[in-house]
């Protein structure tokens, strides 16, 4: 699932064909039609769904039509790789342990919207990202993977932001890969 540039989408394409994560992208969801992941989606062949929420008012029948999408595949795990919407039950209690969402922060620090910026504005020498699973409250749910960049003086949004994100692409594919081991052990099904 992805709203905008989709670089993180693409690290994620990039790790299963020829990388170390053993999967396969079988279905990218946008809710804007002209976003940067659409336009990745169609040069990799990857099939992609517009689910545009400007016609879904209501955030749970949105959920409920992505949550079709992919029952339809089927798919195994979902990753929202740059999602930009708050996401409802409809969606997270379809795939319980199988939603993973990468944020620009060391969680619990700066949940929410604009983490760089908040993080700029606290005067943190420490930032990151950390890729968990999903649960109801927002930012939050077990951590799977987190990586640490310092924050240099001189920074700009632009320049952390650049920084944190060359760090999401790294661990999103180990995020999803932890994600699928503890699937395994809970169903007691030995990890390839
Ligand atoms: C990422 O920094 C992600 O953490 C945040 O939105 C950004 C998406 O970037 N939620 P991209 O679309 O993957 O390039």
């Amino acid at each position: 699932m992805a709203s905008g540039h989709g670089s993180n989408f693409e690290a994620l394409v990039q790790a299963c064909r020829g990388g170390p994560l053993r999967a396969e992208v079988v279905q990218l969801v946008v809710n804007n039609p002209s976003c940067g992941a659409r336009q990745r989606a169609e040069r990799l062949g990857i099939a992609c769904r517009l689910h545009d929420h400007r016609h879904h008012p209501q955030r749970q029948e949105l959920d409920q039509q992505i949550a079709a999408t992919f029952a339809a595949c089927p798919v195994d795990l979902v990753v929202m790789a740059g999602w930009m919407r708050i996401v409802t039950p409809a969606l997270i209690g379809a795939y319980p342990g199988r939603l993973v969402n990468i944020h620009p922060s060391l969680l619990p620090s700066f949940r929410g919207l604009d983490a760089v910026g908040q993080a700029l504005a606290a005067g943190v020498t420490l930032s990151g990202c950390t890729a968990h699973l999903v649960e109801e409250v927002v930012d939050a749910g077990p951590i799977l993977v987190q990586a640490a960049v310092p924050v240099l003086s001189g920074d700009d949004h632009g320049s952390l932001a650049a920084r944190i994100q060359a760090q999401e692409h790294r661990i999103l594919p180990y995020a999803v890969a932890l994600a699928a081991l503890r699937l395994d052990r809970e169903s007691g099904t030995p990890a390839p």
